[in-house]
């Protein structure tokens, strides 16, 4: 290994980082990876995927307990909401699973160089007082949150996701900035607790990259939770007078403007790539115009021995992608050949009902060829019926001539789980023909994949 003093030294921990040092040891390769939080794990594990579901999965039960959901199953209960607790049992997730990523690190032999990270060389960066020379060092050092010129966050009245899972008591409203992932996610959590919650979203419909259908009935779904919405709006100032918060709202497509009040704003207009301290320049790297650091089909930069992935690179900014990257890059590295299916990757927006997706949305498929279109309603599953959940849809996309399944669509309480199946279907080149004639378990939301394929061809049973 000449004057190296690692094979790979990975720069973040988060779910792109931390699984790319650990396939790069196992691989035998002798792997450190920089991290500047206090715990491994990055924005997923801290402040992202695990702690809003942590506080997505408890307001849903309190949501069915409050709100007579489980009176209607016969379950009657006096609810009274514990938010310190609530908040508890979250910090344990973080703390349980970013502690897990400690022991496989040390199990893996994995070296964690505490401290931040800035290149001094293409080969070299430093950390603290320390200087580290590697053979291949890889960026994986993700995203943060893009912040609304003009607008202060202060995790108090004014707050982003972070402050959001932080909450100490339930605002009596709530106004959401951006009704992207981040804002129905914890937007629907404050919902749940009692907020009255408004959200503000400057496109004509929420939910942008969705398919154009789900992302009309989701919005119908979320109206009908009670949440707000004033589409085709932006937000042009906030203010703050003590623990009250001012908007000024604007139609996006010019016109008067209104005020609004709030006991609480969150701030979820999307989330922008790490770059800056790590003077990318001594490395001989530059950012495009989004900030993010390009790369090609086998995640290496324009600089030969760096490579980057996950949020820091083009593409969805997803947990799961990033960690699928790590896999692949790592793999690449030891001279294997890591790839990653890019045209196949689930996306998942955790609410009650779970709202997913893989492949091409209708609007892009019809752009691309000619198309069918086969969809199955939930309220026609007999196991969403049984268990009150009637809403949503299963919808799947098959190029018309070759029947090859281009996209799925799910609205359903279980979407998330169920778009597994889709997207291994995919990945896999299945047909619609090749869904329905394989035997889903009944009772199972899931036979709704298999009549909505059925119904490519125009042939569901139970409608
Ligand atoms: P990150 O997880 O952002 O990790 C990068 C790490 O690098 C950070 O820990 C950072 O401290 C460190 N770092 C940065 N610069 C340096 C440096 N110079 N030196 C040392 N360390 C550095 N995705 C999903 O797929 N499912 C979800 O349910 C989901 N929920 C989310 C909820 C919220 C509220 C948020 C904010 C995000 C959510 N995401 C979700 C997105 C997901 O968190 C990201 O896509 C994912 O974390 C990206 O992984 P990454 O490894 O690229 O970067
Ligand atoms: P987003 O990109 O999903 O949504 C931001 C929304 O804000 C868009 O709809 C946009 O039109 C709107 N917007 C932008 N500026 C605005 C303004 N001035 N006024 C009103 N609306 C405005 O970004 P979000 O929700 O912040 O999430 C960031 C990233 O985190 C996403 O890319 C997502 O992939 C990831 N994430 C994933 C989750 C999951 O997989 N379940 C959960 C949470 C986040």
């Amino acid at each position: 290994m000449a004057d190296y003093d690692f094979d790979v030294l990975v720069i973040g921990s988060g779910p792109g980082g931390y699984v790319a040092a650990i396939r790069a040891a196992q691989l035998g390769l002798k792997t450190a990876c920089v991290e500047s939080r206090e715990t491994l794990g990055g924005t997923c594990l801290n402040v992202g995927c695990i702690p809003s579901k942590a506080l997505l999965h408890a307001s849903e039960l309190y949501d069915e307990a409050a709100n007579g959901k489980l009176a209607k199953l016969g379950i009657k209960v006096q609810v009274e909401l514990d938010l310190e607790q609530m908040h508890a049992q979250r910090r344990d997730a973080v703390q349980g699973l970013t502690g897990g990523i400690a022991f496989l690190f040390k199990k893996n032999k994995v070296e964690w160089i505490k401290g931040r990270a800035a290149f001094t060389a293409a080969d070299t960066v430093q950390v603290g007082d320390r200087s580290v020379r590697a053979k291949n060092i890889v960026i994986a050092t993700g995203s943060s949150v893009t912040p609304l010129p003009g607008v202060e966050v202060d995790q108090k009245v004014v707050v982003d996701s972070t402050g959001a899972l932080e909450l100490a008591k339930v605002p009596g409203t709530m106004v959401v900035i951006g009704g992207g992932v981040i804002g129905l996610e914890l937007g629907s959590v404050w919902k749940r607790l009692g907020a009255k919650v408004t959200v503000v979203e400057y496109l004509d419909q929420i939910l942008p990259g969705f398919d154009g259908e789900v992302r009309k009935e989701a919005n119908k779904i979320f109206r009908k939770q009670g949440i707000e919405f004033k589409l085709g709006t932006k937000v042009t100032g906030v203010s703050v007078a003590g623990d009250t918060a001012t908007l000024t709202l604007e139609p996006a497509a010019g016109g008067a403007a209104e005020t609004i009040e709030a006991d609480a704003v969150l701030v979820s207009i999307g989330r922008r790539p790490n770059t800056d301290g790590l003077a990318l320049d001594k490395a001989g790297l530059t950012v495009n115009q989004r900030g993010q650091v390009e790369i090609d089909h086998d995640f290496r930069t324009s600089v030969a021995g760096i490579w980057a992935i996950g949020d820091v690179v083009p593409g969805p900014m997803l947990a799961h992608k990033a960690e699928d990257e790590g896999i692949a890059v790592a793999e690449n590295i030891a001279g294997l050949t890591g790839i990653v299916n890019h045209d196949v990757i689930p996306s998942v927006v955790y609410t009650a009902p779970e709202i997913a997706g893989v492949g091409l949305t209708e609007e892009v498929a019809r752009e691309r060829g000619e198309i069918k279109v086969g969809k199955f309603p939930m309220l026609a599953n007999s196991r969403a019926k049984t268990n009150h959940e009637p809403d949503g849809f299963v919808k799947i996309i098959a190029d018309a001539k070759t029947d090859r399944v281009l996209g799925v669509w799910i609205i359903a309480s279980v979407g998330g789980t169920m778009i597994a199946q889709a997207a291994q279907a995919m990945e896999f080149g299945a047909t619609s023909e090749d869904i329905a004639y394989t035997c889903h378990a009944h009772p199972t939301h899931s036979e709704a994949i298999k009549e909505a394929a059925m119904a490519v061809t125009g042939k569901p049973i139970h409608m």
